[in-house]
Order: C-alpha cells, then sequence, then structure tokens
C-alpha cells in the first residue's frame, strides 16, 4: 500500500457489484483498465445490515493480481480474523471506529502483522471521535454512505472530515468510499481523499477503461 502513497491519486474498485463468476475476467479487465489496487468489502451482518465474503476471496483475488488488496473490514471483534485476513494475502486492513473492541489494540496488532493499518468512520462517527488513536493507525476510511451496501447516495458530511482529517493528520492515507463518481470525485479530492474507492461508478459500466477514463477527467 506505501507504493500508493507516491501516486497522485488512487481509484480503487470495490468487489461488491462484481461479476464473482467471473472474477479472474473481472481483474484482468480491470488491470488493463489501469487501475491500481482493489478494495474488498467483508460484512458479517453484525455491524452492518448486511453479509458479503470473508478470507476465501480476498485469498482467490490475492492468486490472481500482484496489486495491492486494501481489505475493509465491517465486522465485529476484528481481532479474532486479523491473521486469517493477513494469510489470505490483505496488504490493508480497515476496521471500523464504531465496533466494541479495543480499537487501538487491534490497530497495534494489525501493524505489527506487517500490513496497513486503516480505521473507517461512517458519516454518524465524528473524527473528533477518534483524534486521540489516529497516531495508531496508517489510512483513515471517511466512509460517504452509511456501510452496508453498495449504490448509495453521497452524503457530503464526508468533505468537512476529509479537510479537518487532512489539516490534523497529515501523515495518513486518506479514503473515501460510498456514492464517488464521476459528479463527486472531485470533491472528494480538493477535500484531500488520496484513495478513491468506487463500486458502482465502474461494476455499472460495460467498459471499465471508459469507466476509470471517465472519474479521471472528473478529477482534473
Ligand atoms: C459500502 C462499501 C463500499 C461500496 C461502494 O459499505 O464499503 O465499498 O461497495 O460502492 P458504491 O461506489 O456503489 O457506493
Ligand atoms: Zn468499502
Amino acid at each position: 500500500m506505501n507504493a500508493l502513497r507516491d501516486e497522485p491519486s488512487v481509484v480503487l474498485p470495490s468487489f461488491l457489484l462484481c461479476d464473482f463468476g467471473n472474477l479472474r475476467r473481472e481483474i484482468e479487465r480491470l488491470e488493463e483498465a489501469g487501475v491500481k489496487a482493489f478494495h474488498l468489502d467483508v460484512m458479517d451482518g453484525h455491524i452492518v445490515p448486511n453479509i458479503s465474503y470473508g478470507m476465501p476471496i480476498v485469498a482467490a483475488v490475492r492468486k490472481l493480481t500482484k496489486l495491492p488488496i486494501d481489505v475493509h473490514l465491517m465486522i465485529s471483534s476484528p481481532e479474532k480474523f486479523i491473521p486469517q485476513f493477513v494469510d489470505a494475502g490483505a496488504d490493508c486492513l480497515t476496521i471500523h471506529a464504531e465496533i466494541d473492541s479495543d480499537v487501538p489494540a487491534v490497530l497495534t496488532s494489525i501493524r505489527s502483522a506487517g500490513v496497513t493499518a486503516g480505521l473507517a468512520l461512517n458519516p454518524v462517527t465524528p473524527l473528533q471521535m477518534v483524534e486521540p488513536i489516529l497516531s495508531a493507525c496508517d489510512l483513515l476510511l471517511i466512509m460517504s454512505v452509511d456501510a452496508g451496501f453498495g449504490g448509495q447516495a453521497f452524503n457530503p458530511i464526508a468533505l468537512d472530515k476529509l479537510r479537518l482529517a487532512s489539516e490534523i493528520a497529515p501523515h495518513l492515507l486518506l479514503e473515501v468510499d460510498g456514492g464517488v463518481n464521476r459528479k463527486t470525485i472531485a470533491s472528494c479530492r480538493e477535500a484531500g481523499a488520496h484513495l478513491f474507492v468506487v463500486g458502482s461508478a465502474i461494476f455499472g459500466q460495460d467498459d471499465y477503461l471508459r469507466a476509470l477514463g471517465e472519474l479521471a477527467d472528473a478529477m482534473e
């Protein structure tokens, strides 16, 4: 993930809406379109009202690409699964600030495992709540929808948080996730986001090269 710091801005496709029956082809098409990293959404039906997939899909993607894999853990008790996700091939593990676990301790164990430690905030969670623990993380994921589903509308509350985060924690990789498309991506960039998670604005189109080109143009 550290290599991504040198890129001006990075669009990470979120696989939630991809064709899992053709994972190999999906990854090839995204790599051909110039993608530099992937985002995988793991949901356990507890902290979000949805269930997606777990370690086997991370491991399957790992076999199909050398690009960084950013894993967004929307699960309770992530501390129980850190080693499994690292073994599956995750390069970044992001946990949610809203969980009951000892969040700084989990972030520390992610770092100790040698992967990027990320912290995600739902729209309702103020940045001030996590300010004291930002030194324990490498990446801050600002959610611009309530975590749980792809295809939701962008919540501009994320923009204020991105601006504030770039001021108070310039060491962090700043990522935005949810409703990011060609209409919203420029404002996210202006607010300081560096990593842009995009689901429906890529997978809703047949031509991924074109979808990524439109996002790049919109950022200019
Ligand atoms: C939502 C996920 C997102 C989602 C993004 O909980 O974290 O990664 O798949 O999808 P879009 O871009 O459609 O909002
Ligand atoms: Zn996500």
